[in-house]
């Protein structure tokens, strides 16, 4: 029997990233592939049954996989420079709840599975929820196995070197028909628990949000011999676009959006660049006002590319809706854990992606830093092992 905090001290020193500070676990990368083997002896050595699905989803069984199980999982990749429970927090005590379970005697009436979904932050080829996404189709095949990492590997050659057949990635019904119920446990990302009061949060919905892929094209050119009134800039214009985003969200109430990464092409100090890409986060909880974010941000693109010489093009990468839990399942949880407020997120989750399918449900377990994606992510130790208890009172409570 391991706390959540053993499981995640056995981990600590996977995929830590030096130039970052945090960890930067990609899927299959080796700090990421380190840990999906650590989770399948984890799971074999609580007699639990681990089967690898076709699109790369781990399932570890306590009974006879069948239709209807109660599952519960998160994920083990991270963000670049990530912390260390945003994912594994949720396996970790995932684990630790079957040892409760166990420990207090319980014979599951129904199949339990722990899942682990790979590449929940996108942070590879660009969608996130790319496991749960397949799985329940909420992406097209073509479109996922054409994916690229930076270093322009396609997702079904990274899938087929991990030992996946491309020909079977995609829509698995079977595998959806065993999830009955499913519950993720994560750190809150936010300031949504304070201190003080309870550790563990009930979610309620998970806002809209999705990634935009914006490409300003200028001239490149000589940093040196091009005079400034001769350039069309496209880090000029980038850097207006940014402004651009910050404004156009900060106008509009709940809206959320981020220019997180930019590359400029071909990337060098001496030289203007050809090109610039920048991908936009941009979340809110009414679908129609993020639509228009996006246009009214469009909008300012073009003109402060036409400003500089330069053009621009806007390409939606992934979005998904704002989701709401199922209303049933979170009563029964609520039911199970009186003490625990409810709480919306702004982060997305395979659980929302699945909670188009089957019923989902989620647990915040508190975070006092309120920082996530980001080495200051924090959880105590004790509201970890709350939250592991909490967890094992949910499902016990639901089998
Ligand atoms: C995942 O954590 C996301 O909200 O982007
Ligand atoms: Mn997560
Ligand atoms: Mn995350």
């Amino acid at each position: 029997m391991e706390t959540v905090n053993q499981l995640l001290d056995s981990i600590k020193g996977v995929g830590r990233d030096a130039v970052r500070g945090g960890y930067s676990r990609a899927v299959y990368s080796t700090p990421e592939l380190d840990l999906r083997q650590w989770f399948i002896e984890q799971a074999q050595q609580r007699g639990l049954d681990v089967e690898t699905d076709r699109n790369g989803i781990i399932w570890a069984w306590w009974g006879k996989p069948q239709d209807g199980a109660l599952v519960t999982g998160s994920h083990l990749d991270s963000v670049p420079g990530g912390g260390a429970f945003d994912g594994p927090l949720g396996v970790a005590s995932a684990l630790a709840a079957v040892d409760i379970l166990k420990a207090r005697g319980v014979q599951p009436p129904r199949p339990l599975a722990i899942t682990v979904f790979p590449e929940e932050e996108g942070s590879r080829f660009g969608v996130a929820c790319l496991g749960s996404r397949l799985l329940t189709g909420a992406i097209g095949v073509e479109k996922a196995l054409n994916l690229r990492d930076a270093d322009g590997n396609t997702f079904a050659d990274v899938a087929r070197s991990n030992g996946l057949d491309p020909r079977h990635v995609g829509p698995d019904p079977e595998a959806l028909a065993r999830i009955g119920d499913f519950v993720e446990l994560h750190v809150e990302q936010g300031k949504g628990l304070g201190n003080g009061g309870p550790a563990i949060a009930v979610g309620s919905s998970i806002l809209g949000h999705g990634r935009w892929k914006l490409s300003v094209n200028g001239q490149g050119n000589h940093a040196g011999t091009t005079l400034m009134a001769d350039r069309a800039d496209p880090m000029v214009a980038a850097a207006q676009i940014v402004l651009a985003v910050r404004d156009t969200a900060a106008k509009q109430p709940d809206a959320r959006a981020t220019v997180g990464r930019l590359t400029p092409v071909p990337g060098g100090t001496n030289v203007i660049a050809s090109r610039v890409d920048l991908w936009l986060d941009a979340r809110h909880p009414d679908d129609a006002v993020t639509a228009q974010l996006i246009e009214a941000i469009y909008r300012s693109a073009k003109e402060a590319a036409a400003a500089e010489g330069c053009t621009v093009t806007l390409t939606e990468e992934s979005y998904s809706d704002t989701v709401y839990f199922d209303a049933g399942l979170s009563r029964r949880i609520g039911a199970l854990l009186p003490d625990a407020p409810v709480l919306a997120t702004g982060a997305g989750h395979d659980a929302g992606v699945l909670a188009g399918s089957v019923p989902s449900a989620m647990l915040f377990v508190r975070n006092p830093s309120g920082i996530s994606h980001s080495p200051e992510e924090y959880v105590a130790d004790e509201d970890a092992a709350t939250g592991a208890v909490a967890l094992a009172d949910v499902l016990e409570g639901l089998l």
